[in-house]
């Protein structure tokens, strides 16, 4: 980030998807960033049962959200609104009621207190974090792994991404919670699943590599569901009811296949980057997923082998969160953006400026 001669301090604001979030981050005059608070507050009880999440629900939680997260994030930071000099709003891509609430609050804020706006993608926040945790340089391979996101990005400046590839249907997050549906188990599925997984045996199912048999980077994890739903009717069928072990067993059977095909395509994505940037082997993880210790460990043999440094950013920045849109809004305006207020809310914003937007949509909103 270039050179200041004073502390930057920004307020960053978050709403895009199930959680609200506030935090206010300062950078110093070194470019050296500092997370002086980051409040989030989910929704997961709000949707809980309605097996996804609810659009308006979403919306009109985050409108009474935003002004409880501001005022706790500045409380946390000692801070009031006189201290901050920008505020910085994920603007897309998003449910759209909840990023208009975002940006609409935000916009209060930069009008009443006369500080510059700054709108910011969901997605460039996720693919700074490790910057804004590890202080990774450009360029580097970002693996974008969450409930609604799935993608590899060549990440080269705070405006410089070339998406390599993705899902073509659901995320890998959406997976886990649909395959924990099915099993009876808790949402977010993920945990659940993974901790029944260590019980079970990932050879019993063998579940489909779904794309494997593909070149390129493009994922697909909806086939997978349909796959577990199928081996469960089956031993349902043969048994009249599941028991333990083979609920366990299909937990395992999914999860090896997700590890599989994470691994596979990671491994076709670092092979691209590196003939790009061969002197920077470093790539970076982020999202919910990320936190499953099995996908996380394959992830971390395969960057090994090819002599590539793999960051993991703390789970808590890795999720849905404030400070990495408060982050790359800092960077963003090192670069002079502001917007004013015709700033507009995004329901899609593909991050490569090249590449086209994704058709279809996911139970979180566009697939950007
Ligand atoms: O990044 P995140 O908090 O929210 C967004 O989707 O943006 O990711 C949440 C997703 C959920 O689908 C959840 O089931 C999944 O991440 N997840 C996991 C694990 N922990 C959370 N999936 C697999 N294994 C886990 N340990
Ligand atoms: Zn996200």
């Amino acid at each position: 980030m270039g050179m200041m001669t004073e502390p930057l301090i920004l307020l960053g604001l978050e709403s895009s998807c199930d959680d609200t979030a506030a935090a206010l981050l300062r950078i110093d005059p070194d470019g050296v960033p500092a997370i002086l608070s980051s409040v989030v507050h989910g929704q997961t009880a709000l949707h809980a049962d309605f097996g996804g999440v609810v659009p308006e629900i979403a919306a009109r939680a985050h409108a009474e959200k935003l002004d409880i997260c501001v005022r706790e994030a500045l409380a946390q930071a000692h801070l009031t609104l006189r201290d901050v000099q920008a505020v910085a709003v994920t603007s897309g891509p998003g449910l759209i009621g909840g990023v208009i609430a975002g940006v609409m609050c935000a916009k209060g804020i930069a009008a009443g207190a006369g500080i510059p706006l700054i709108g910011v993608n969901h997605l460039a926040g996720h693919a700074l974090t490790p910057r804004l945790t590890h202080g990774v340089t450009y360029p580097y391979l970002m693996l974008l792994v969450s409930g609604g996101h799935c993608q590899f990005l060549i990440v080269r400046g705070a405006d410089d991404f070339t998406r390599l590839g993705g899902t073509i249907d659901d995320a890998p997050g959406e997976a886990f919670d649909k395959t924990a549906r099915l099993l009876g188990l808790p949402q977010p599925g993920g945990p659940h699943v993974e901790r029944e997984a260590t019980q079970g045996d990932p050879t019993r199912f063998r579940f489909p590599r779904p794309l494997l048999d593909r070149p390129g980077c493009d994922m697909s994890f909806s086939g997978l569901k349909t796959a577990l739903l199928r081996a469960r009717d089956e031993v349902v069928a043969e048994k009249s009811g599941l028991t333990r072990q083979d609920r366990a067993d299909l937990c395992a059977g999914f999860q090896a296949a997700v590890r599989d095909v994470l691994a596979e395509k990671t491994r076709r994505a670092l092979t691209i980057y590196l003939a790009d940037s061969p002197e920077h082997p470093v790539i970076a993880v982020a999202g919910g997923v990320a936190a499953n210790t099995a996908i996380r460990a394959r992830l971390e043999t395969g960057a090994a082998e090819l002599g590539v440094t793999f960051v993991a950013p703390p789970l808590a920045l890795c999720t849905d969160n404030a400070a990495m849109i408060a982050y790359a809004g800092a960077e963003l305006y090192a670069l002079g953006r502001r917007h004013d207020m015709t700033l507009a809310a995004r329901p899609r914003w593909p991050l490569d400026h090249t590449s086209p937007a994704m058709l279809g949509s996911g139970k979180k909103g566009a697939k950007a």
